[in-house]
């Protein structure tokens, strides 16, 4: 049975920290609140000038070293994930492809917000096992810092941008690096919990300009976290069910970083020892697209070849994803 494997992994962070102390001194919150009530102690933010595209041609490039390929790789299909494109038309992807020398590579964006690198996963995936590529590049990144709104505290503390990226190519079901299966879902219902309300065609068929607050990501915090829980704990658990993995078996739950009380609670729901929760998000806040490659290149140094890994998100749409894999014998760059 053909499969998609994971074959390399790379990340970019832009240089610029910026500590919960520097949030403290601009809005009206503090260290302690965003520590306690988040896990987040750091993000980065983007330079002036430096955009997604940016940030995932970095990350692209070095995914293509770790796999042990380079510029002009002959790589069949690149999918980003971005909630912060370079432009809203068109997408980033064909760009990043051309700055990474990969020739006509077919290139798309996803926009599933945070669990948006689940969802390209298994585009990808699908791609290499329906046998319409060899070879994919799966991205997942963001420029939040575009999007958030300096008047609302809530979520200007929250989200960091950055970017991740991986390798998928063909081999075989049962391979290190294999991925075992996929589990999406969304509720479109709920679309405004997560949201930028303005700039778009629902907006601009009134033919008056969005309200400067329209433009901007806007949250639902409460809510929205309760339903991540439930979704996050229920899409891993339909999936486990599914590929026929017990609870016990899995090695390292890798959930998207988007709250750290989060992240234990979907463990505890699981049954999963929080010590096998991997928790990246005190270093980088939430970069909701790039949130699982980057916990993912994190924890390289926990996790073994071989191991049981299952990935987890929950975002805007409203929408959930969660893959399976086994470990492979990789190094991220
Ligand atoms: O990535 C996509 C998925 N995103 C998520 O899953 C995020 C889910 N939500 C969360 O992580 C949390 O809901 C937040 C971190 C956004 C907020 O935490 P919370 O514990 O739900 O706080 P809250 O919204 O209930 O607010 C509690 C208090 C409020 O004050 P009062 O009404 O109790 O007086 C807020 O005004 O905290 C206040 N507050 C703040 N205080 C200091 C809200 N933001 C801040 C802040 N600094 N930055």
């Amino acid at each position: 049975m053909p499969a998609a494997i994971l074959g390399g992994l790379g990340t970019y962070l832009p240089p610029r920290r910026v500590s919960n102390e520097e949030l403290a001194d601009r809005f009206d919150t503090s260290d302690e609140w965003i520590r306690t009530r988040t896990g987040i102690r750091q993000r980065r933010w983007a330079d002036t000038g430096q955009s997604t595209g940016d940030l995932a041609t970095e990350a692209g490039h070095r995914a293509l070293k770790s796999a042990g390929l380079g510029l002009g790789a002959d790589v069949g299909l690149v999918v980003l994930a971005t909630t912060t494109p370079d432009h809203p038309c068109p997408a980033t992807a064909p760009d990043v492809a051309a700055r990474l020398a990969l020739g006509q590579a077919a290139a798309y964006d996803i926009s599933a917000v945070c669990s948006g690198f689940v969802y390209a996963l298994e585009v990808a995936a699908n791609a290499i096992e329906a046998g319409r590529v060899d070879t994919a590049l799966v991205i997942g990144a963001e420029t939040y810092s575009t999007i958030l709104n300096p008047h609302d505290r809530t979520t200007s503390v929250i989200f960091g941008d950055g970017a991740g990226a991986a390798v998928l190519r063909r081999g075989d079901a049962g391979q290190l690096g294999s991925f075992a299966g996929f589990d999406l879902g969304t509720d479109g219902a709920n679309k405004d919990l997560i949201w930028i309300p303005g700039g778009g065609s629902r907006q601009r068929s009134t033919h008056q300009e969005p309200e400067a607050e329209e433009r901007y990501f806007a949250m639902q915090g409460k809510k929205v976290f309760a339903s991540a829980v439930r979704r996050m704990a229920g899409s891993s658990a339909a999936l486990l069910e599914h590929i026929g993995w017990s609870v016990e078996s899995v090695n390292h739950l890798v959930g998207h970083q988007a709250n750290v009380r989060i992240l234990r609670a979907v463990a505890e729901q699981l049954g999963i020892d929080s010590q096998r929760a991997v928790i990246n998000i005190d270093r980088v806040g939430n970069t909701s697209a790039a949130s699982i490659p980057l916990a993912l290149a994190d924890a390289t140094g926990q996790i073994a070849p071989g191991d049981r890994v299952l990935l987890t998100a929950f975002g805007g749409g409203l929408t959930w994803g969660s893959a399976a894999l086994t470990w492979p014998d990789i190094s991220p760059v």
